[in-house]
């Protein structure tokens, strides 16, 4: 480690321009007035094992890992935790004296920004539908899992895939295709996309809510754009809604704790800062 000099972080992926990850570390090193530094690196998949395991002699203290290399990050760490373990994927790295840490930050930053915005909402769980079966649908299952939601229905295109996640957690989990959503959404509580559908560039999501209950909590992991066409939709019908910056948000938290020695605050000028970045300011 490079002792003294100051801290110096890392996104890695591939590609990585997309990356919003440092405009929220760079906020909140300027807002906590530290001396370190965050840069966004793109590195191609046969050189990502050569990366993680070289990054320390470049003064790098750890750092977030995103598409298409958590599972090489996971592999390249020494110790993981049980979150990560289960996802098979890790986004955010560390050191431990001469050890690789890792974790997997998209689970709390799911259950935190549900926490901070719908406060309550998992205070008598019910059963949830999450649309989807890839990484981010497996990462919002184990959230709500673990905080009680059952039965909790994985509704996906292939269905096979729904079938395998379900499998993955057993009992409250079952495995369903889209034929199936109308049904489904009579009793659901929470709604949760996490799909890629209804992000800028790909297909709208194309559900019909009337059944959906109006006191049930819809949420989306797309934050491109922020309100998307399932939360206008949900709004418009008068169900409470999250949006999935705040997801993007408090994931990134534990990240900069590690590297820097500061719990960042989620705060509203960082928020209208990715509005503005994105482009739904105003
Ligand atoms: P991630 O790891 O970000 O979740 P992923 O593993 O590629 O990414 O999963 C994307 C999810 O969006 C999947 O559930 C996918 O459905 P399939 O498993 O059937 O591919 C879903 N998805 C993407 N495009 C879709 C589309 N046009 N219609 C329905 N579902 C779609």
């Amino acid at each position: 480690m490079n002792s003294g000099a100051p801290p110096k972080a890392f996104v890695v992926g591939w590609p990585i321009a997309q990356s919003r990850s440092p405009l929220i570390h760079r906020y909140w090193l300027q807002k906590y007035e530290i001396a370190g530094s965050y840069d966004a690196i793109a590195v191609e998949p046969d050189r990502i094992s050569a990366f993680l395991a070289g990054f320390g002699d470049d003064g790098f203290v750890g750092g977030n890992v995103t598409i298409p290399h958590k599972t090489a990050a996971f592999n390249a760490a020494d110790e993981t935790d049980d979150t990560a373990r289960f996802l098979n994927a890790v986004n955010t790295l560390w050191r431990e004296g001469d050890r690789l840490c890792g974790t997997n930050t998209d689970v709390c930053g799911f259950l935190q920004n549900l926490d901070e915005t719908a406060p309550g909402w998992a205070d008598d769980p019910g059963a949830a539908t999450i649309l989807g079966a890839g990484g981010a649908a497996r990462a919002v299952a184990y959230g709500l899992i673990g905080r009680g939601f059952a039965p909790v229905r994985i509704v996906n295109r292939t269905i096979s895939r729904a079938g395998e996640l379900a499998a993955l957690f057993g009992p409250p989990a079952t495995a369903h295709s889209f034929k199936e959503l109308a049904g489904l959404l009579g009793d659901t509580a929470l709604l949760v996309n996490a799909t890629s559908l209804g992000m800028i560039n790909h297909d709208p999501l194309d559900i019909d809510l009337a059944s959906l209950p109006l006191d049930a909590l819809v949420t989306d992991i797309v934050y491109v754009p922020v309100e998307t066409g399932l939360l206008a939709a949900a709004a418009r019908r008068g169900n409470p809604t999250v949006d999935g910056l705040g997801m993007l948000l408090h994931q990134a938290v534990p990240g900069f704790q590690k590297w820097f020695g500061v719990r960042p605050q989620v705060d509203q000028r960082l928020r209208a800062r990715l509005l503005a970045d994105i482009g739904a300011a105003g």
